[in-house]
């Protein structure tokens, strides 16, 4: 199985596409709700938090995980991947969202000047900003924190009207620091499900990018360069997800946003 960890729902935009590119392959979902959302939590609970949860993944049997959250992508994945993986196996691998998302601005930009909307945590990390300066170093990103908007999605008020006020006050702040953004990068897998509302407010020259579907590609050009993970990876096209929140509540909403049926169980970590 191919392991796919979020804090909560979001980590479900990129397991839609993943699922998409390789439909015959068997995912293993986890999403933590119960301490959702980690966007505003310091950086030693989100590794903690982080760790716990791949270790979960692995003692499930996954030798390949996704941490589909950039939170958890920006504060705990250089750690998981350089100080535990060796103790832990140095055979399994932990991969993030933020280096794929960010190797796509290329072809996306024609002005240089990319927004970035995310949790608090992962716009003070830098991590985006950092990446962007290596791979493109003409480029400027401008970015702003979005601490409403996980826990609208978190508490089932994604199509409220709640919604509406916050996305359109947040991508207005976004878009005021420079009229030349042409590239808007959701860096939090939970934003896809607020889609309709963000579409509503960022003018039609501006490129959303579909971070699912980067990471997807991504992977595939990863398992093709690496035959021993692919043929790690069992296939029948099955599907299991974990939440550490109530199985019924989890699944009801997860299969609202994937428009098909889910059907959980509750885990402790
Ligand atoms: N989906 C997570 C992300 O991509 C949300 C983080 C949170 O729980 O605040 O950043």
């Amino acid at each position: 199985m191919i392991g796919v960890f979020d804090s909560g729902y979001g980590g479900l935009t990129i397991l839609r596409e993943l699922r998409h590119k390789l439909p015959e392959a068997d995912f293993l979902y986890l999403g933590d709700n119960a301490r959702a959302p980690y966007g505003t939590r310091s950086f030693d609970l989100v590794y903690k938090f982080t760790l716990q949860a791949v270790r979960r993944l692995f003692d499930e049997g996954c030798h390949l995980v996704i941490l589909a959250c950039n939170t958890a992508s920006a504060k705990a994945l250089r750690s998981i991947q350089q100080r535990d993986l060796p103790h832990i196996d140095p055979s399994r691998r932990v991969l993030g969202v933020i280096r794929p998302t960010v190797e796509a601005l290329g072809a996306a930009s024609s002005t240089g000047h990319i927004g970035l909307v995310g949790t608090p945590g992962t716009i003070a990390s830098q991590s985006y900003n950092l990446e962007i300066e290596k791979l493109y170093p003409g480029f400027r990103t401008f970015t702003h924190a979005c601490p409403m908007w996980v826990p609208l999605v978190e508490y089932g008020e994604a199509a409220g009207d709640g919604a509406d006020y916050f996305v359109r006050k947040d991508i207005g702040a976004l878009l005021s620091q420079s009229a030349d953004i042409d590239t808007l990068i959701l860096g939090c897998t939970h934003y896809p499900l607020l889609l309709p509302k963000i579409e509503k407010y960022v003018p039609e020259g501006v490129k959303i990018l579909n971070q699912g579907r980067i990471v997807a590609d991504s992977l595939v050009d990863y398992l093709r360069r690496h035959p021993e993970m692919d043929a790690k990876i069992t296939r029948g096209s099955a599907v299991r997800y974990l939440t550490t929140e109530r199985a019924d509540k989890f699944s009801t909403l997860a299969s609202l946003f994937l428009g098909q049926p889910v059907d959980a169980e509750q885990i402790v970590l």
